[in-house]
């Protein structure tokens, strides 16, 4: 650390204390981060175990692997609600996209692969077989059976909008040069963002304008409930990434990012919040819950034996599958695992009104994203919503997943995209590091004297 970053951090803690009254600075944040959670049965510190000492690690190892790092979008999709002008000139908000060297050769064909084991179960399952794997590329055959499994991947699952990553605007990401964190992004431009997501969200019916938003959940259907607290713990996972990694230092030769304890403390306070802090900590544990179990349900899909983290390079590839099954192994032991199908039940019809309510609402939060001003926090909140998105897709879908498509089964058997699986397994990265970034705030706070 350089002398002046060290005075600059001694500076911020030490401002800290003299505002510091009743209780310790730990117990302030996490005073209501403890104990079971609301509407499922599992409580925090169970969640907390089981992230940072069996999750994280493995998830960090498959994340920085070739398939998953490198991330396929369009970062210049026009905002389609408003036009913004002011294009973000921070520097931190820059998103460097990769030279086409950098993109391994497989990858940029994997997409075309991904379909072609596709299509080999569809016409071998559904189809009736024509199609066999050697055919080349650009035959009427195979584009006739691109066309149809297009056709079986309807719309109809999907809780998100998906870039269209064969456009040329669309472009890869090296997620691992590109971390999400401290930007600068804020003020009238960020708070227009999350005010229409929370207006999404809410139904426009409980949002409470002035301090700040807030739902009120009392009354609301659980289903609603569920919602909103997924987007306030997307929103809790960004703002801790931000507090974890703020830019502390910066001078000729090096930026210094670390925690920033007082930042942390400003969001999730119980006092500096109204109350608000620790609750939001809590629905960022209920997010984590929802997009575990989602993982859970997946497993049968990418045990297919024609599934492939295909990137050109057989061995890794086939260590990393295995490292992906040995994660979602893991996440289906978990013992205290959300229960997706208390939400929607009910009354058939209302229940499927209100599923599609919430396909189109969570739709056009996934369309807000693209006017995101700061492209660093677009592409890490595209990047999130579409992993979430996935993650609905998966708890929700009426078809079956399963290993084997069942040779008499008519209904299409569940389909992902590249697209779809990295954004899947990088939104649930983020989450889990803010769990773990929890501790360390929470260790870094019991430092702090009264
Ligand atoms: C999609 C998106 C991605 C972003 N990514 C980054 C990034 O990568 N790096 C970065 O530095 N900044 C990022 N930002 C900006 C950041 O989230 C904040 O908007 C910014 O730091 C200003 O913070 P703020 O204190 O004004 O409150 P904001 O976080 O802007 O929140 C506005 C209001 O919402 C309420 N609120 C806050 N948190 C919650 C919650 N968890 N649940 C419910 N209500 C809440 C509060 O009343 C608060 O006053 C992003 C913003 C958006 C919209
Ligand atoms: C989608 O969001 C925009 C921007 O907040 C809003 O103007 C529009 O009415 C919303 N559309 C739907 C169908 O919810
Ligand atoms: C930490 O965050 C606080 C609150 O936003 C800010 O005032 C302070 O300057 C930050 N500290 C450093 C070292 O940048
Ligand atoms: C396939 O589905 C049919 C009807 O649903 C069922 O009877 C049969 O046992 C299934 N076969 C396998 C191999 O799962």
């Amino acid at each position: 650390m350089t002398m002046k970053s060290f005075i600059l951090l001694a500076l911020s803690l030490t401002s800290v204390h003299t505002t510091t009254a009743a209780g310790s600075a730990a117990h302030r944040c996490f005073c209501q981060v403890t104990g079971t959670l609301d509407d499922c049965a599992c409580d925090v510190e169970t969640i907390d175990r089981f992230n940072n000492k069996e999750i994280f690690p493995k998830l960090q190892k498959l994340l920085s692997s070739d398939y998953f790092r490198f991330y396929k979008v369009n970062l210049n999709n026009p905002c389609p609600f408003w036009t913004d002008h002011s294009q973000c000139g921070l520097k931190y908000c820059a998103v460097k996209p990769c030279t086409p060297g950098e993109v391994p050769e497989g990858l940029k064909s994997s997409s075309y692969k991904v379909l072609l084991s596709h299509i080999v179960y569809i016409t071998r399952f559904v189809v009736g077989g024509f199609l066999s794997l050697n055919v080349s590329p650009c035959s009427d055959e195979t584009r006739q059976a691109l066309q149809e499994w297009k056709k079986h991947d309807d719309e109809s699952d999907r809780f998100c909008m998906l870039d269209d990553v064969d456009s040329p605007e669309s472009q890869y990401v090296d997620l691992l040069l590109n971390p999400e964190r401290f930007t600068g992004y804020k003020g009238p431009e960020a708070w227009r963002i999350w005010n229409s997501i929370y207006e999404e969200n809410c139904f426009n019916l409980f949002l409470i304008k002035g301090q700040g938003f807030y739902c009120w959940l009392e009354g609301l259907c659980v289903e609603k409930r569920a919602f909103f607290r997924l987007i306030s713990g997307l929103h809790a996972s960004i703002n801790i990434h931000l507090s974890a990694r703020y830019l502390l230092d910066e001078n000729w030769f090096e930026m210094k990012w670390s925690h920033n304890v007082s930042e942390f403390q400003l969001r999730f306070d119980k006092e500096l919040t109204e109350g608000e802090g620790p609750k939001r900590l809590r629905n960022l544990y209920f997010l984590y819950l929802i997009e575990l179990r989602a993982l859970a349900k997946i497993l049968p899909y990418f045990e297919r034996p024609a599934f492939h983290l295909y990137t050109g390079q057989p061995t890794e590839d086939n260590e990393k599958k295995k490292l992906l099954l040995e994660l979602l192994h893991m996440a289906k032991l978990f013992p205290l695992h959300f229960d997706e199908t208390a939400l929607f039940a009910g009354n058939k019809k209302e229940a499927m009104k209100l599923k599609e309510d919430f396909k189109l609402t969570f739709k056009n939060i996934s369309r807000i994203m693209d006017c995101v001003e700061c492209f660093k926090c677009r592409l890490w909140g595209k990047l999130q919503t579409q992993g979430l998105g996935t993650a609905l897709k998966i708890l929700f879908s009426e078809r079956q997943i399963e290993a084997m498509p069942n040779a008499s089964n008519t209904n299409p058997s569940f389909q992902l995209s590249r697209q779809e699986i990295v954004s899947l397994f990088n939104a649930f990265g983020r989450i889990s590091t803010s769990v773990r970034e929890l501790d360390n705030f929470r260790s870094l706070l019991s430092n702090l004297k009264q």
